[in-house]
């Protein structure tokens, strides 16, 4: 097992998934370069895994078409100070994913997962999560929170049942793993044809302990265009609070 690092080592690789077409963003280009108060969504993203102490190194997996106009983009709004680098990525997120797992440097304790269209994500939650994972012991720690609304089982428009919403959460990204965990869970994923919809069903389907951990409201995924007022209106808050 990777020995836990000595604390307040940047020892966490990032991988920011930005391959992904943007369909339901319905705009031409996509999403990730889209202008927030004058820089790129994907830029927001980029800079707080750069300020993220816990994080070494960045992987930032583009859409193969725009590897270099991506990494272009976040360099000229951020001027990172960390080893950023932008490498293709695949068909879908898992494909995404494990472009970046092969760009990563290999000898990081950790490794991040984290949605390019999260673009609210903050240096204090991701140094908390990567703190966590190694507090709790568990081979992965997923942020999202308890479904704020009452869930529906479902059948051709048929409510079948009530679950009960308490046991219930949401998953967003950032996903942090042991990374050999992690790298385990996508090898195996890609022998047996394994496809999961994000980086923790992976590792659980191999027999890994995920834990939650509940993060703030407002790390939404962009996805349709309404998307963007929210994280305008967020960005504004965080500004004028003193
Ligand atoms: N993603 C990726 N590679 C893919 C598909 C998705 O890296 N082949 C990334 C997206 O760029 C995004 C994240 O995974 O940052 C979550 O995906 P989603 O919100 O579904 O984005 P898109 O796939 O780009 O949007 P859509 O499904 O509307 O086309
Ligand atoms: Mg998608």
């Amino acid at each position: 097992m990777t020995p836990r690092p000595e604390t307040g080592t940047a020892d966490a690789s990032a991988i920011v998934v930005a391959g992904g077409s943007g369909e339901r963003f319905g705009e031409t280009g996509g999403k990730q370069l889209v202008s927030i108060a004058g820089s790129p969504m994907l830029a927001y993203t980029v800079r707080a895994f750069d300020r993220a102490s816990s994080v070494s190194e960045i992987v930032l997996v583009c859409h193969p078409d725009r590897v270099d106009e991506y990494g272009a983009a976040v360099r000229e709004a951020i001027a990172p100070t960390k080893p950023l680098v932008a490498v293709a990525g695949g068909v879908t997120r898992q494909h995404s994913v494990e472009r970046g797992l092969d760009a990563t440097a290999g000898d990081s304790s950790a490794i991040v997962v984290h949605d390019g269209a999260r673009p609210l994500v903050t240096d204090l939650l991701i140094d908390a999560v990567v703190a966590a994972l190694w507090e709790s012991g568990a081979d992965g720690l997923v942020v999202g929170h308890p479904s704020y609304d009452t869930l529906k089982l479902v059948e051709e428009g048929v409510v079948l049942g009530t679950p009960d919403r308490t046991r219930y959460w949401a998953a967003q990204t950032p996903q942090v793993f042991r990374a050999e965990v992690l790298r385990n869970a996508y090898a195996a994923a890609f022998r047996s044809g394994l496809a999961g919809t994000d980086d923790a069903s992976l590792v659980e389907a191999f027999g890994g302990t995920v834990r939650m951990f509940e993060g703030p409201r407002d790390n939404i995924k962009v996805t349709v265009a309404e998307d963007i007022a929210f994280v305008e209106a967020v960005l504004a808050g965080r500004e004028a609070r003193p």
